[in-house]
C-alpha cells in the first residue's frame, strides 16, 4: 500500500465504538461487519480491506492446489435486481501461495474459507480440507468449511448428513492433532430444506464445531426483474445480492430458533443497507458479512452500517434504562 494511504483510508472509513465490539467464538471483533469470502480469494488485500472499516475479512475459498476456475465470462451484473450471478469455480492460487502472504503483519481479523479442488472426488474431499488446514492454521483466526458453492460440481452433496458429519469430525480432529484451537465454522447454502437445516443444527452439536455462516449464493432465480432471456443467456451460477436478502435472513432465523441460540451464526446474503444488517442481527446473527452490497454501494456501506448500529444500540440501551 502507498505509505500514508492506510491512515487516510482508516480515517475515512473506520468507525470505532465499544458498542460495536463483541466476542464471538472466542475472538474479539472491533465491529460486526465482515467481508464475505470470494472477494480476497488469494489473501492479497486483507490489510487494505481492514482499512476500509471491515471488522474481519474472510479469504478464499482456497483449495490445496491452484486452479483456474471456470472459463470467462463467469461473473454477471444484474443491475435491475442489485444482484450478481457468478460461476467463478474456486479460481485461486492454492493454500501454500496464500500462506506466504498471511505470514506478514496483519491489521484485521482474517478467516480462511477452504474447499476442495475440482478434480478431487467427494469421497476424498477430506484430504483437501486437511491439506488446507495444515498450510494455513498458523496464520488465521478461524476456518470456514465451504461445502455450499454451486460452482464446483457435486460439492453441495457434502452438505448431506453422513458425509458432512464425517468431514467435520475430520476437520476437528486434524486441528486437535496440530494442537490448534482455531474455531471452525460451516458455510451453508440458502437452498437447504427445513429438514436439512434441522440436520445442520444436529451436526453442529454433534461435531462441536463453533458456528455456521448462512448463507452462500442461491441457485434459485425466483422473483427476479431481469428478463428471462437475459437469465438464460447468462446460464448457471450462484445468485447473490438483493434477491437473497429475505431467504438468508429466514435461514438465520430458523437456525437460531431451532438451536435455541446455542451456536453463533454469521449472517450473509443481500445486505445492501444498514437496515438489512440490523434485520439479520435481530434474526439471530452475531456477526454479518457482505459481498454484493460492497460491489454496488462501495466502502461507505460498511461505515454506514457501523454508524447506524451505534445509534441502534444506543436507542436500545435507552429503552432498557427507562424500563429499569
Ligand atoms: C462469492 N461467494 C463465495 N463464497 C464462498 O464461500 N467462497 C467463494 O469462493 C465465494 N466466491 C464468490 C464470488 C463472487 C463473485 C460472489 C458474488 C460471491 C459467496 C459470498 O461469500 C456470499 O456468501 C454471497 O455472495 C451472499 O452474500 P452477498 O453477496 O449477497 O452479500
Amino acid at each position: 500500500m502507498i505509505p500514508g494511504m492506510s491512515f487516510i483510508m482508516s480515517r475515512m472509513f473506520k468507525v470505532r465504538s465499544p458498542l460495536l465490539e463483541r466476542t464471538v467464538f472466542g475472538i474479539r471483533f472491533p465491529n460486526p461487519v465482515g467481508l464475505a469470502a470470494g472477494f480476497d480469494k488469494d489473501a492479497k488485500l486483507f490489510n487494505e480491506l481492514g482499512c476500509l472499516g471491515f471488522g474481519f475479512v474472510e479469504i478464499g475459498t482456497l483449495t490445496p492446489l491452484a486452479q483456474d476456475g471456470n472459463p470467462r465470462p463467469r461473473m454477471f451484473r444484474l443491475p435491475d435486481d442489485s444482484a450478481l450471478i457468478n460461476r467463478m469455480g474456486f479460481n485461486n492460487r492454492g493454500a501454500i501461495d496464500a500462506a506466504k502472504r498471511l505470514r506478514s503483519k496483519r491489521n484485521v481479523i482474517v478467516g480462511g474459507n477452504i474447499g476442495k479442488n475440482k478434480v478431487t472426488p467427494n469421497e476424498e474431499a477430506y484430504h483437501d480440507y486437511r491439506k488446507c488446514i495444515h498450510e494455513l492454521y498458523r496464520y488465521l483466526d478461524y476456518f470456514v468449511v465451504n461445502v455450499s458453492s454451486p460452482n464446483t460440481p457435486g460439492l453441495r452433496e457434502l452438505q448431506e448428513k453422513e458425509p458432512l458429519m464425517s468431514l467435520l469430525h475430520d476437520v476437528k480432529e486434524t486441528l486437535i492433532q496440530l494442537g490448534s484451537k482455531l474455531p471452525v465454522l460451516l458455510k451453508i447454502a440458502p437452498d437447504l430444506t427445513d429438514t436439512q437445516l434441522d440436520d445442520i443444527v444436529q451436526i453442529v452439536k454433534d461435531t462441536k464445531i463453533d458456528g455456521v455462516i448462512a448463507t452462500n449464493t442461491t441457485i434459485s432465480r425466483e422473483g427476479l426483474r431481469t428478463p428471462y432471456n437475459t437469465l438464460s443467456l447468462i446460464g448457471s451460477g450462484g445468485l447473490s445480492g438483493k434477491p437473497l436478502t429475505n431467504r438468508s435472513t429466514e435461514v438465520i432465523r430458523y437456525l437460531h430458533k431451532k438451536s435455541g441460540g446455542s451456536f453463533p451464526i454469521i449472517g450473509v446474503g443481500g445486505i445492501h443497507t444498514p437496515e438489512d444488517a440490523i434485520e439479520k442481527l435481530e434474526a439471530g446473527a452475531s456477526l454479518v458479512q457482505l459481498y454484493t452490497g460492497f460491489i454496488y454501494e462501495g466502502p461507505s456501506l460498511v461505515r454506514n452500517i457501523n454508524r447506524r448500529l451505534i445509534s441502534y444500540y444506543e436507542q436500545k440501551e435507552q429503552i432498557l434504562s427507562k424500563k429499569s
